[in-house]
């Protein structure tokens, strides 16, 4: 059998925890990250039919069932998972309709998934059903976007038009623009719920004065969601308290529509 820690799937979780972290989106504990694997991938490192626990997961997730997860570990650093993935990270499998998850790899000091479970596995599921594809949710606490959560309008519309007028290309890599949670309670499953329903027209979702949720097909295409929305937000909070004296116009971002084949979010630019 293959060594798990040689895995693709494993270096790429590895790279980009670390990469979080570099980034100054992942202080202490902060942030969570679940990738969608394969059977057959994971049948090449290890033995599903031997679970090493089995955890309660608190909800029901039927279509998510028999589907296994690489998820981070509650209160665990994203600093520590290049230096100890056996125990920063595991792998688990869902049954019984999504309520119970056997541990097949990984938490090795006893721990268990991040306490985002539920909106990691609700957005999941929620995406998959947008897009066959998707196979990462990540959620992170960058300083720009939160930062933002303070001093601008909450409207989807707003914020999403705002972030796109601070950098050319934000339009084309987010046409469908950012949808916005107000702050909730983190780790419940109402915010799971919330965060899933929003997840169905956009894949980043900002938790207000808390952080944001990302969702794409693989790891470099939700960090660069991630990244390009935070350094939009960076510029935002750059020139929020300038007089502008000039911005991209909506005529210029129906030109970028044309340009790069995608489209905006309807009724979002006039
Ligand atoms: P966990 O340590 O449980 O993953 O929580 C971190 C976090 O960011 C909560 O929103
Ligand atoms: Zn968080």
């Amino acid at each position: 059998m293959k060594n798990i820690l040689s895995a693709s799937f494993m270096i790429e979780m590895i790279r980009t925890a670390t990469n979080m972290y570099n980034r100054g989106w992942d202080e202490r504990n902060g942030g969570n990250l679940s990738m969608l694997l394969e059977e057959q991938e994971v049948r090449e490192t290890l033995n599903p039919e031997k679970p090493v626990r089995t955890i309660p997961t608190g909800f029901t997730a039927p279509e998510l069932e028999g589907k296994y997860f690489l998820v981070t570990g509650t209160g665990k650093y994203f600093k520590n998972v290049q230096y100890a993935p056996e125990v920063n990270l595991g792998i688990v499998r869902l049954k019984d309709r999504g309520r119970q998850a056997d541990l097949l790899w990984g938490y090795e000091d006893g721990g268990q998934f991040t306490s985002e479970f539920p909106a990691h596995m609700m957005s999941h599921a929620a995406r998959l059903q947008v897009n066959a594809e998707n196979r990462v949710i990540m959620h992170c606490h960058p300083a720009n976007l939160l930062a933002m959560t303070f001093v601008h309008d909450l409207d989807e519309k707003a914020f999403t038009r705002t972030l796109w007028q601070m950098c050319t290309e934000c339009i084309v890599v987010f046409p469908e623009g950012v949808n916005v949670l107000p702050w909730m309670l983190c780790g419940t499953n109402e915010i799971g719920e919330a965060t899933a329903e929003k997840m169905r027209t956009a894949r980043l979702v900002v938790w207000s004065h808390h952080g944001i949720y990302g969702a794409g097909k693989d790891l470099d295409e939700t960090f660069g969601l991630i990244e390009t929305a935070e350094k939009a937000a960076e510029i935002y909070m750059k020139i929020a308290h300038l007089p502008r004296i000039n911005t991209i116009t909506d005529a210029q971002l129906h030109l970028l529509e044309k340009r790069f084949g995608i489209r905006a979010r309807e009724g979002y630019l006039d």
